[in-house]
Formats: structure tokens, C-alpha cells, sequence
């Protein structure tokens, strides 16, 4: 923020834009070298000057309010005045429209996420992709975009053939209603250990997919009910992530838009045959064949997602379309992405695949096949009783307790997910993500109740000692404050927030704002141990009441852009 102000002063003295200017402008290693250097090297030559000479004639021209600068050499070194800048940015940081960007100018982006498969457990990759989609979405309606979410369900395909061959063998109604997801997925393992006996099983599933697709009664009825079944399972979790979606459409609701999209690219010439089924070809770039039609007849999943992503453009208006799902699926996305473009829509390259890495939870990993998975739930009960112990051991008389465990145990998953570069492989360990120390949700919300307790403090020493009505003056004028290191830190860094939402919407990276937020907590916890607040001398007091009570606000409302929740007390 100041340097953009810097920027803007220096500009006109130059000929560079202030954009330019602004990326000129170095931060010194030292603090005693002032806050900000500006290099004239690149200025010689359109000035005709020499570097040393330039650098001193913009020290002596730019004199503005709260801004010392004195050339040394061929740098303007600039020091700004924390006694009159503090107030106006501490203003700044406090304003309504702080922090709204207008990057978007109201553009529509449409988000791809979640997307977990019916009768399946909900896996680790799709809750990456629900808690990094969910961020995305704040993030970019905070940079002034409209963000619409869509949970693309996995409710078609030819599992449904093998789920329904298995339940009519060995399940029943009340136990799928009593446990969807693991009972189906016991099935499902059944279904393959069996089929490896008996081949009979599969052509039974095939017909059984078949029926589904033709639309026969008994078939689409178990299918729903599968879906009904798993969906208050998966709406559960969605619940404790705090996460709901704009529109659910899983993959079955384009069955009857894909006719269309087949004769489109048969129409363009694009569809060719090969071993039976029907392909694009994608030599010229280097990619294998795009899947169109298997040689049974059916449509297959990139079909569905070509005719998803004309529904998203043509129906839902969408400007941007984003897929968050894992990085395994690129070549997938690639191929669908550059089968649009052959198609000639110009939006194809509106489209773009958020991809994010691989995550284990304490080395286990997911897989659905044998049965050997983590199921989302536990992780989450086993996170949110680790910190109802943690909790019992720091605050053992805290009211709702258990209510605030639940915020801290599910905050420390999502927060331990989004504090990675979306592309890292993780290893998720419980114990770190739930520890109150370290670069970990808790800690956020930890230090954010922190400031509460401290702000409940200062208003009542501030009562004890009746200054309650100086105080108040003295926010309202600020008077001239003596702004310490820590907390002329604090405040840069709260006021450079917008530089850093526009950074995480650009590259589409929660993580810059998680990363943030923490840099943001520790600034804090500096400033709280190195200068004094409750009982501060009353011609500071204001000053540092305001900031902390902008940081609090800050660190709430970070925590709840990545969808973290941030208790008044821990
Ligand atoms: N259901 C898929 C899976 O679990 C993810 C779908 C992602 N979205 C899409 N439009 N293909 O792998």
C-alpha cells in the first residue's frame, strides 16, 4: 500500500508509468536503509543523465507529507514517517471497501468442484478439490467476479451395472440406508472379488447398465436411490466443511445433451474411427486420441464433459470455467480443452484445469477397489477430538467446548490443506495440522481469540481508569502516536493485503492468502509480546486497540474466505 503511494509520487517525476515505478521499487534488506528504494538505472537513458544525478534530483523534487527520501548514490532511498502515515493507513485498513478488488468487472466463472462419485467413498482428492474449489470461489467474488459453483457428480457410468448386480445379489434397502457409502462400497468390493470366480457377473453388470441407459424402470429405480442414499451421506460432510454448491449436476443430467455434441464433431469432421469405437484424433498435439464412443455404443466420460463444458458456456453464460480436480486428470482435461478448440470455440481457452497434488493421510492412501480407504468422517472425528483435548487441557472451563473443537478440528483440515501450494503432495499429519503452534489453522484462530480476550481487557481497564471518553477522542483525532517496530509491521502488512488477494485469484493458489493469514497471526504476536495494549500508555492506547482490533477482523475474515470458522474463545 505505501508503495503504491510511493509509486504514484514518483511516477511524474520520471516518465515511467506508476505500475512500472512500483515494480522498480526495491525493499532494503536492513530496516536502517529506510523502507523503500528506488533504482535510477534504467532512467539514464531516457533522461540522458546519469544515475547519481537523476537520484538526486528526485529526492529534492519529491517532498510529500510522511515521506523522507535522500539519495545515496544511484538509489532514492525513501523512508516513510509511521507518525503520520500509521493513522491514514490504519483508516485505510479499517474502511468498508478495503480489500474488495475489481478484477473480475462482474465476469462469470464457473467452478468445478467437489465432484465425488455416487456409491463411493468420498476420497481425499475430492475433498481437496471441495475445500480448494470452495476458497476459489470466496476469493474471486471478493476480486469482483460472480463465482457459480457446480458439483459435477459421478452418477453415471458403467459401475452402476456392477452396484446394481451386487446389491440384487447380496444387499438390501436397510443396509444401504444405514451406511451408504461403506456398505456399497462393500459391495462394489465384493462385485470384483466374486467376478474373478465367476464371470458371469460381469455381462450381468453390463446388461444391468444397459437397462440403465434405456431407462427401464427397475434400474432407474435403484439407481436414484443410490444417489438419494449416498447424497445425504456426502450433504453431511458438506455441512461440517461449511461448503454448498450453486448447482449440482452430476454427469447423468447430459445424457440427452450428448447426441448433439456427437454430430456436432462428426458434422466438423473431426470424429474418426479406430478398433470400433469413435476417437478425435490429437496427433498434431502430441496427445493420444480423445474417446468419443466406446465400441459398445456408449458415451464415455470426456464426451460428457465436452457437452458439459457447451451447457456451461451457452446455458450457464459462463465467462471462465474452471475444473478443480487432481492432478492425474490433466491429460483428460487437455484433451477435452483442445477437442473444444478443434470444435472452434473461441472460449475453449477460457477453460482451464486447476490441478492439485496427491495428499496421504498419515501415509495411508485411498483406494476404492480393495477396500482399504479413509473415510473422510473419521478423519474429520478424529481431528475434532484431538482438539476438543487440546482444548481441555488449555481452557478446561470454555463454554461449547465442543462446539468450538468441531470449528478447530474440521479448520485444521481445510486450513492444513490450503496452507500447501495446491501442486505440493502432502502428507497430512493430525497431530501437526491440530497443533495450536506452528503454521496451522488453530494457531489462526488460536491468536484471533487471543486478540478478543485482549480487546475484552482494554475495555475494562480502560473503564477501571474512566478514560473511556479521552480514548474515544483520541480515535476520533488520532493524536501524533509513537508507532513501535512490531506494530508499524502489523499494519504494513494488514494494509498490503489486497496485493495478496489479487496474487492468490491470478494463480488461482488459496495458499497465498492461508500463508498470509499466518504471516499476519505472527505479526500480531510480536506486536502483543513486544509492545502493550490493554494497559498501553493512554496516548497509544487508541492507536494499538484499532490495530488490534483490525487484525482480529482480518484474521476472521481470511479464515473465513479458505472456509474456516474463527471462535470469539479457545
Ligand atoms: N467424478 C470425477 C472423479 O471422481 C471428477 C469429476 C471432475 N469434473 C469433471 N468435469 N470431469 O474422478
Amino acid at each position: 500500500m505505501l508503495l503504491k503511494q510511493a509509486a504514484t509520487q514518483i511516477s511524474p517525476l520520471t516518465g515511467l508509468a506508476p505500475e512500472e515505478v512500483l515494480r522498480l521499487l526495491e525493499v532494503p534488506p536492513q530496516e536502517e536503509m529506510g523502507d523503500a528504494a528506488f533504482p535510477c538505472f534504467t532512467l539514464a537513458k531516457s533522461l540522458r543523465k546519469a544515475p547519481v544525478v537523476i537520484a538526486g534530483e528526485i529526492a529534492v523534487a519529491l517532498q510529500t507529507e510522511g515521506m523522507d527520501a535522500t539519495a545515496a548514490g544511484p538509489y532514492v532511498n525513501i523512508r516513510f514517517d509511521r507518525n503520520v502515515l500509521a493513522p491514514q493507513l490504519l483508516e485505510e485498513v479499517g474502511s468498508e471497501t478495503f480489500g474488495k478488488l475489481q478484477l473480475g468487472q462482474g465476469a462469470r466463472v464457473v467452478i468445478d468442484m467437489s465432484s465425488p462419485n455416487i456409491a463411493k467413498p468420498f476420497g481425499i482428492g475430492h475433498l481437496r478439490s471441495t475445500v480448494i474449489g470452495a476458497a476459489l470461489y470466496r476469493l474471486y467474488n471478493e476480486a469482483g467476479y460472480t463465482s457459480i459453483s457446480v458439483n459435477h457428480l459421478g452418477d453415471w457410468g458403467t459401475q452402476f451395472g456392477k452396484q446394481i448386480t451386487a446389491y440384487k445379489r447380496w444387499g438390501n434397502e436397510e443396509m444401504l440406508q444405514a451406511d451408504p457409502i461403506r456398505n456399497s462400497l462393500e459391495l462394489y468390493v465384493r462385485f470384483h472379488d466374486e467376478a474373478e470366480k465367476d464371470p458371469s457377473l460381469e455381462t450381468e453388470a453390463r446388461e444391468w447398465f444397459r437397462k440403465l441407459e434405456q431407462g427401464d424402470e427397475e434400474a432407474k429405480r435403484l439407481w436414484t436411490f443410490f444417489v438419494n442414499v449416498s447424497m445425504q451421506e456426502f450433504n453431511r460432510m458438506y455441512e461440517r466443511l461449511n461448503v454448498d454448491f450453486d448447482h449440482t449436476l452430476g454427469e447423468s443430467f447430459y445424457n440427452d445433451k450428448m447426441g448433439a455434441v456427437v454430430e456436432e464433431l462428426r458434422g466438423k469432421g473431426l470424429l474418426e474411427e479406430s478398433d470400433g469405437a469413435l476417437v478425435v484424433r490429437l496427433d498434431e498435439e502430441n496427445m493420444p486420441p480423445c474417446l468419443i464412443i466406446k465400441k459398445d455404443g456408449t458415451t464415455i466420460y470426456p464426451t460428457r464433459d465436452l457437452a458439459t463444458a457447451i451447457y456451461r458456456h451457452d446455458v450457464m453464460h459462463a465467462d471462465k470455467l474452471l475444473y478443480v480436480v487432481g492432478g492425474e486428470q490433466s491429460l483428460h482435461f487437455h484433451q477435452v480443452f483442445t477437442v473444444l478448440s478443434k470444435m472452434e470455440y473461441d472460449w475453449a481457452d477460457h477453460c482451464e484445469h486447476i490441478p492439485f497434488g496427491l495428499m496421504r493421510f498419515e501415509g495411508r492412501k485411498m483406494s476404492t477397489r480393495r477396500g482399504k480407504v479413509v473415510f473422510l468422517q473419521e478423519v474429520l472425528d478424529e481431528a475434532v477430538a484431538r482438539a476438543l483435548q487440546i482444548i481441555q487441557e488449555k481452557n478446561p472451563n470454555l463454554e461449547q467446548a465442543e462446539q468450538v473443537a468441531e470449528a478447530v478440528g474440521v479448520g485444521a483440515i481445510i486450513f492444513g490443506d490450503l496452507r500447501n501450494n495446491r501442486m505440493n503432495n502432502i502428507d497430512f499429519s493430525l497431530e501437526d495440522a491440530v497443533s495450536f503452534e506452528g503454521e496451522t489453522g488453530p494457531y489462526v484462530q488460536y491468536t484471533h481469540a487471543r486478540i478478543q480476550s485482549v480487546l475484552a481487557k482494554a475495555a475494562n481497564v480502560s473503564r477501571d481508569e474512566q478514560e473511556m471518553d479521552s480514548d474515544t477522542d483520541q480515535m476520533n483525532n488520532p493524536p501524533v502516536v509513537i508507532v513501535g517496530d512490531t506494530s508499524w509491521a502489523l499494519l504494513k502488512l494488514l494494509s498490503d493485503y489486497p496485493a495478496y488477494l489479487e496474487k492468490a485469484v491470478l494463480r488461482n493458489e488459496p495458499s497465498v492468502i492461508a500463508k498470509y493469514t499466518i504471516d499476519v497471526a505472527q505479526a500480531f504476536n510480536r506486536f502483543y509480546h513486544a509492545e502493550r495494549i490493554a494497559d498501553a500508555p493512554s496516548g497509544v492506547k487508541a492507536f494499538r486497540v484499532k490495530l488490534a482490533e483490525h487484525t482480529a477482523k482480518r484474521l476472521a475474515y481470511n479464515l473465513s474466505l479458505l472456509g474456516v470458522r474463527a471462535p470469539e474463545q479457545m
